[in-house]
């Protein structure tokens, strides 16, 4: 049942977004940003497919990150900047392994979204969670518990990304 609504919230999003509708149904409905339905990723998913989170995407997420560059190499004083700001404010619900706490494990995240998604999650979670599909997605699947926005800094961000790459480097 919950997985026929998301399918019609998802039709309806979609429908929408294609007309370049609607501000006044807006709140109710997923303003898909399309990205997630698009580019070239053999992976991700049609657009009448149910979300599965642990399929890689292309998607940017909604935020105000966009196109993050990222290095070849992880800049390990950034990472261990990002790994203080991970203990104090992220490890109340996430663990670095892939196992589940309040949210989902963060292990491997940084090889199925991108840079800029992972980025806004972290500093915009609520509004990702209305209008995001995979962000939309994972809130579902852990019984619509919100991820609190912790008030991170750009610069947090950066580390804190900086840290999950790390994370799955090793
Ligand atoms: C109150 C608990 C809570 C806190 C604190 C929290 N999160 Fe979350 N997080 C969640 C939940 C729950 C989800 C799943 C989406 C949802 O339901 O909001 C999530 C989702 C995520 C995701 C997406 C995971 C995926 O599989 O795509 C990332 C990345 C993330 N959180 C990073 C962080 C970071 C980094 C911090 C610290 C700055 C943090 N979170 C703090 C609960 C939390």
């Amino acid at each position: 049942m919950k997985s026929v609504l998301v399918i019609v919230v998802l039709l309806v999003g979609i429908t929408l977004f294609s007309c370049h509708s609607n501000s006044s149904s807006e709140s109710n409905n997923n303003a898909a940003s399309g990205s997630s339905a698009s580019g070239p990723s053999a992976a991700s998913a049609g657009a009448s497919a149910a979300i599965d989170v642990n399929a890689p995407s292309n998607s940017e997420g909604v935020g105000r990150f966009s196109h993050v560059q990222v290095g070849n190499t992880i800049d390990p004083k950034m990472a261990e900047e990002g790994q203080e700001v991970f203990q104090t404010k992220c490890t109340v619900c996430h663990q670095a392994t892939d196992q589940k706490l309040i949210g989902p494990g963060l292990k491997g995240i940084t090889k199925i979204r991108t840079p800029a998604w992972i980025m806004n999650m972290i500093t915009n979670p609520d509004t990702m969670t209305h209008h995001d599909p995979v962000a939309e997605a994972l809130f579902n699947q852990f019984n619509q518990t919100q991820m609190t926005n912790q008030g991170l800094s750009d610069q947090e961000a950066r580390e804190v990304l900086e840290f999950l790459r790390q994370n799955d480097a090793k």
